[in-house]
């Protein structure tokens, strides 16, 4: 059976990319998949204390991201929405996957040699680890397909090399216990679809729009409102040429690309489609009309957001009934790949 898993880490500044790289495709899924969405704060807390902010940012971090998924149109009750540390199934596969992968791999993750910059030695142990943890994640509840934005496709690469190694490593267990493909498990799929699978950073159409960019116009967050959407579009990076009328004039332009690809996605059109109509237009209008779309699309759910926050005991009864609810899930997962490693336990 096909079943959804990604995730989110509850780092602040949710944005326009989060929202159109992974959540819109979270929300789409609902409609054909099983589907698990998981805030994942132990992720979160890879980094230094001062990127994510301490335990009282993390816990409100935690109830925003969730709110966001929500005001996105996930559905905590059809489908399921928690926080990875209530799960401890996730980091008990996850020791089991140290065990797996290899250091070569691992020693390959292009975002770990750019979130540990130029101090490798200072880098947690944890951050090192990250791409593990997220396999663990993926597969702890045999994950079929996971959404998510350009940037974690190597990620999702490692986790399919872990997930066929351990299916290899312990082949003939596999077997022994009644799976007799030899495929515990599965090898999750990539979900990177859309016009804007990588977002760009408002300022510098060669960067990512990051949440930790220190340029909050860099990017439009899934709090901004009307007001704060206008500017920020409007400051927005352009170059002095008019929309070209086709899509392989945006080419060398990437900041119009990465415009054209926003106003795409959140109209649910192709960016040939897109020029067809701006095409050959100047850039403030085209401006005017993204900001009009952008305002219509993303007001709504940063008022949402804003409603839902503010009865956090609600949504920590959302992310603790989803718990329970993944808990069974993972538990039976553990309790076979523990009976398949040889490691004794309560039957
Ligand atoms: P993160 O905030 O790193 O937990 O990312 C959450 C999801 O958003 C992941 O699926 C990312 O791939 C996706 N994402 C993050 N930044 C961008 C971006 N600039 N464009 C498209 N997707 C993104
Ligand atoms: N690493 C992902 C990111 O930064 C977040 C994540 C953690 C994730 N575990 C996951 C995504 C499992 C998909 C599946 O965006």
């Amino acid at each position: 059976v096909e079943r959804v898993f990604s995730g989110v880490q509850p780092t602040g500044n949710l944005h326009l990319g989060n929202y159109l790289g992974a959540i819109v495709n979270f929300v789409k899924l609902q409609q054909t998949h099983n589907c698990i969405y998981c805030v994942v704060d132990m992720h979160a807390i890879t980094q230094g204390v001062d990127v994510w902010g301490g335990p009282a940012e993390l816990a409100r971090n935690t109830r925003e991201v969730t709110a966001a998924f929500i005001a996105s149109g996930i559905d905590p009750k059809k489908h399921i929405v928690f926080n990875q540390s209530q799960v401890s199934g996730h980091a008990e596969l996850a020791w089991i996957f140290n065990c797996v992968a290899r250091m070569g791999w691992l020693n390959r993750m292009t975002q770990f040699k750019d979130k540990a910059g130029k101090d490798r030695e200072a880098a947690s142990v944890g951050l090192y680890d990250y791409p593990v943890l997220m396999a663990a994640d993926i597969l702890v509840y045999r994950a079929t397909h996971v959404p998510v934005g350009e940037d974690q496709k190597q990620h999702l690469e490692l986790s399919r090399d872990i997930a066929q190694k351990f299916n290899n490593d312990f082949g003939d267990s596999i077997r022994g216990h009644g799976f007799n493909d030899g495929v515990f498990f599965p090898l999750p799929e990539p979900v990177i679809t859309g016009p804007a699978t990588r977002v760009m950073s408002l300022r510098d159409g060669t960067k990512k729009m990051s949440k930790s960019d220190a340029s909050d116009n860099s990017r439009i967050n899934l709090t901004d409102d009307a007001d704060t959407i206008a500017a920020k579009i409007r400051k927005a990076k352009t170059d002095p040429e008019p929309l070209p009328s086709e899509e392989k004039g945006l080419e060398p332009r990437p900041e119009a690309d990465n415009l054209v690809g926003i106003y795409a996605a959140l109209s649910g059109r192709s960016k040939a489609d897109v020029l067809g109509e701006f095409g050959g237009g100047q850039f403030s209008s085209f401006k005017n009309a993204l900001v009009e779309l952008c305002v219509e699309k993303l007001a709504p759910i940063a008022s949402e957001m804003k409603r839902l926050v503010a009865d956090p005991g609600h949504v920590d009864s959302i992310l603790i009934d989803g718990a329970e609810r993944a808990e069974a899930i993972a538990q039976e997962t553990m309790n076979a790949a523990k009976d398949i490693v040889g490691f004794i336990r309560k039957k």
